[in-house]
């Protein structure tokens, strides 16, 4: 068994935003297929994991079983074949009698449960928190089944979602648990981006490092409005612009959280797919230094969000939060750690758009509304 597992936020996509209860094997093996012909793969999107629906009503023998008419050809066939695509392989249950969706879920059953996926090749269980029963301890629950998989004889990253109860980023990683989930379920619209990415993250940072991460939700960039009905209902799923869209995916990469992507893969816009393989955003949220941005302050609706980096680096992340146009944000090399008066060569690594040498503060580019720009402010060289 590896001590090393996500020693970076995960990587990856998860069925539920797109498909929800219609999730079916063929959609994920045309997943496992499209991430690897669009080259997300080869950026370290690897997790194809599959969220509720996947299971049969019943239990058979004691045991979880797939649900004979979605997945004919079995849940151990699907892990082959995205194993065969060079992917990882992730399944969902969860801590109560049963799943949100209401099929039979982990609650007494974690060592036979957390053994079958093991005996399934399953690299990745998400565990949900629903038909909990009252008065059972939530944390002794997600104990019992951190147990069991590290007990399976196989490497199972443990992403809890219990949605931020029982101040969970404080026991998160003591009951195993590689990822956790913050706050309940993003929609694809900007107000919800901003309340769980900019709001519930904001003094979340302490936790995350290197095997633990807080989970602000899938990522909803690439969705344009066309979610499950089950959770992107009417006008919460209305979609956001690409600046919005762009801003979300800069902000999870500032915050270290797990990229899982929750677009359709298979019928993903130009727009959307070069945003998520935008290489020197990814290296910041994979950082191996593992820190989670914090805010360092706002000017007139844009916030400054900074990050260090294990090669000296800082990143900072300006957010448009407001409806108005912004431009010349500072930031001083003071209050991001740097000597004043250092050089420093400072690029902006969303544009990709070289923004000269600067000394004593750097002054943001033009912003959209809700847009942003990172820039990657280099440590000034020994002279
Ligand atoms: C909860 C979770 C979602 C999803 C659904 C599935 O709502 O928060 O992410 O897993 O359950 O039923």
């Amino acid at each position: 068994m590896s001590l090393n597992l996500a020693l970076t936020p995960p990587m990856g996509w998860n069925s539920w935003n797109t498909f929800g209860s219609k999730i079916n094997q063929a959609a994920v093996r045309e997943t496992a297929d499209a991430l690897v012909a669009t080259g997300l793969a080869a950026l370290g999107y690897v997790y194809v994991v599959i969220d509720d629906f996947w299971e049969a009503d019943e239990r058979v023998d004691g045991k979880l079983t797939w649900n004979p008419e979605t997945f004919p050809s079995g849940i151990p066939a699907l892990a082959d074949y995205v194993h065969g695509k060079g992917l990882k392989f992730g399944i969902y249950s969860c801590a109560g009698t049963h799943t949100c969706g209401g099929k039979p879920a982990s609650y007494r059953y974690e060592d036979v449960d957390a053994r079958t996926f093991a005996e399934w090749g399953v690299d990745f269980l998400k565990y949900d928190f629903c038909f909990h029963p009252p008065g059972a301890s939530g944390p002794a629950s997600y104990r019992r089944m951190g147990r069991a998989l590290r007990a399976s004889g196989r490497d199972i990253v443990f992403s809890l979602c219990n949605w931020g109860f029982d101040e969970l980023p404080k026991w998160a990683r003591s009951v195993g648990g590689h990822l956790w989930r913050t706050t309940g379920d993003i929609k694809d619209n900007w107000s919800s981006i901003y309340d769980i990415g900019f709001r519930r993250q904001r003094d979340l940072a302490a936790y995350a490092g290197p095997g633990g991460w807080n989970d602000p939700d899938m990522l909803v960039l690439g969705m344009r409005g066309r979610g499950n009905d089950e959770v992107i209902q009417g006008s919460e799923g209305q979609g956001c612009t690409d600046e919005e869209y762009q801003s979300h995916f800069a902000l999870w990469c500032m915050q270290a959280a797990p990229l899982m992507i929750g677009a359709d893969i298979r019928n993903l816009d130009l727009v959307s797919l070069s945003i998520l393989s935008n290489k020197e955003l990814i290296a910041v949220n994979q950082d191996p230094l593992g820190i989670q941005a914090s805010c360092i302050g706002a000017h007139r609706n844009v916030e400054i969000w900074t990050k260090q980096l294990a090669d000296g680096d800082v990143a900072v992340g300006f957010f448009n939060t407001g409806t108005d146009q912004r431009s010349k944000t500072p930031v001083s090399w003071e209050s991001i750690g740097l000597p004043d008066g250092a050089e420093c060569r400072v690029r902006n690594i969303v544009t990709g758009e070289d923004r000269g040498v600067w000394t004593h503060n750097y002054n943001s580019g033009p912003m959209a509304p809700h847009g942003c720009e990172v820039v990657r402010i280099c440590k000034p060289s020994l002279r």
